[in-house]
């Protein structure tokens, strides 16, 4: 489905996300004609710049971080619908004059009233922006306006009810997409699927079968050049609360009753409400932050986070979180769920593991050792796919067993590479599809969650704090205690 003509007005047109990630996607689906010809794309940020400047900025971006410019002719055409509209995130007047300007260009192309508004700015700019667009009257068709808000929703439980208050008093939640990009990753969805449309898993789905369940996003990259955002963030706002939160919603939860938006987020807070840390009083034993020294990666030395562009010398902001949670239900009684994130580690690999009990009583006791456990694996990155590790007899008169793998390869498969998660996305808001996007009581779960580790983060501000590690490793040795002390440990993939 193509959606209706519309105008994409981006707030934040001068970062990073719109530069990356969003201006690609979107040029990339009118080249594939999944957006119509009448698409229209407003840029909205402070700096002083021509529609002609944002044009050639656009261009660059696609160029460096897309597929390519491909067909000038068709360039031209999407060159078009791109404007700039500079202006103040705390200004009336700059509503008022997006306002204007909106409406010149609903005539000029055609776009029918349908608007989206994209908050791609700091999040502590996302109450004044809802407020001011809400004031202007810019929201107030729920059939036609919609507001995209990026993460991270709110910077713990209290800011993200005000947020949430603040989205009540100028918008119906129809009109509201909290992005999480990773719900538009495929083999993410795949989650759902595999679950859901084959007979053999969902009965082994518990805790009489499964042994615990690690959700892995491990990247090389530092800091880069976000420290100014970064330092408030750190991992656990940046990552845990929302992706890996998400991607632990979808392994946990109950079959939904159906595809319907609503039948799937409340799936999803149910399974949040029964969540807590493995033990709030001993966080050692639930909740590891890590910042990343210097080291060594490819051959290169790697300034410490303390040494990078922009961080405070005795800075805390974890660069790594490691966390063990437990689900208070029926399925998942007593079995942990380990969740891990970190820049400058060895690889950049997102994964599901999913690992399953050991045989009761293992007749192959002389076979040379140990048989290991089935292990499901969901890639997200690199790799899209899923894989199964099994124990398979080796050739040969000898009873020796091996640990081997059945693989599933998304590219291999479906003969394409799967597409960038925010394709999949914009597309969705602009047909008004909330599936892939979190509701209010959602985002708000998430961090009660995560808020007895959060607190004691935000009060111990000692430099010592932190555990350490060194880029190119795989986290602070807190990180492997954590998990091998319940006699488990991490996968390396
Ligand atoms: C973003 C975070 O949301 O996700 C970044 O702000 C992180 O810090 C990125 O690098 C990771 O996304 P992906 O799709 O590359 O795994």
């Amino acid at each position: 489905r193509v959606p209706e003509p519309q105008i994409l007005t981006i707030f934040g047109a001068s970062g990073d996300l719109t530069h990356r990630k969003l201006i690609p996607a979107l040029y990339q689906m009118r080249l594939d004609r999944r957006l119509p010809p009448e698409i229209t794309i407003v840029g909205v940020a402070r700096r002083d710049w021509s529609h002609e400047y944002f044009r050639e900025h656009s261009k660059q971006g696609i160029e460096e971080f897309g597929n390519g410019i491909q067909d000038e002719t068709a360039w031209n055409e999407f060159a078009k619908g791109l404007y700039y509209c500079s202006g103040d995130i705390d200004k009336p007047e700059s509503y008022q004059k997006l306002k204007a300007f909106l409406g010149e260009l609903d005539t000029e192309r055609r776009t029918m009233g349908n608007r989206v508004f994209y908050l791609s700015v700091a999040p502590n700019f996302f109450p004044e922006a809802i407020k001011q667009l809400g004031s202007a009257g810019m929201l107030n068709d729920p059939q036609k306006h919609r507001l995209v808000i990026e993460k991270p929703f709110g910077r713990d439980l209290s800011s993200a009810r005000v947020l949430n208050r603040v989205v009540r008093q100028h918008c119906q939640e129809q009109q509201v997409y909290r992005i999480d990009h990773y719900l538009g990753k495929e083999t993410v969805q795949n989650l759902l699927v595999l679950r859901f449309a084959n007979a053999i898993f969902e009965p082994l789905w518990n805790r009489n079968y499964i042994d615990h369940i690690q959700i892995t996003v491990a990247e090389t990259v530092g800091v880069e050049d976000r420290a100014g955002y970064y330092e408030s963030a750190g991992a656990l706002r940046d990552m845990i609360q929302n992706h890996l939160m998400q991607v632990f919603c979808l392994t946990a939860m109950e079959p939904p009753n159906s595809l319907d938006a609503d039948s799937i987020r409340t799936e999803k807070v149910k399974v949040l409400e029964a969540t807590r840390l493995a033990d709030v009083n001993n966080l050692n034993r639930s909740a590891i932050r890590g910042q990343y020294q210097s080291g060594w990666m490819k051959g290169e030395q790697i300034p410490g986070y303390r040494e990078e562009p922009g961080v405070a010398p005795g800075s805390v902001t974890s660069s790594f979180v490691a966390m063990k949670f437990m689900v208070d239900n029926w399925r998942w009684k007593d079995v942990p769920f380990y969740l891990r994130t970190g820049k400058r580690l060895p690889k950049k690999v997102s994964e599901i593991a999913v690992q399953f009990k050991e045989v009761p009583w293992l007749i192959f006791q002389s076979a040379s050792r140990q048989a290991n456990p089935n292990v499901l694996t969901f890639q997200i990155y690199p790799n899209e796919g899923i894989s199964l590790q099994f124990e398979a007899k080796m050739p040969g008169a000898d009873l020796r067993t091996r640990t081997e793998n059945m693989d599933f390869n998304y590219q291999e498969a479906f003969g394409v590479k799967s597409s960038d998660a925010y394709d999949r996305l914009l597309i969705d808001c602009m047909l008004g599809d909330q599936t892939l996007f979190t509701r209010s009581d959602e985002v708000e779960e998430a961090w009660r969650i995560v808020t007895p580790a959060l607190s004691d983060w935000e009060a111990n501000t000692d430099p010592n704090s932190i555990s350490l590690y060194e880029a190119g490793t795989w986290g602070p040795l807190a990180a492997e205690d954590l998990i091998n002390d319940d006699g488990r440990k991490w996968h390396r993939s």
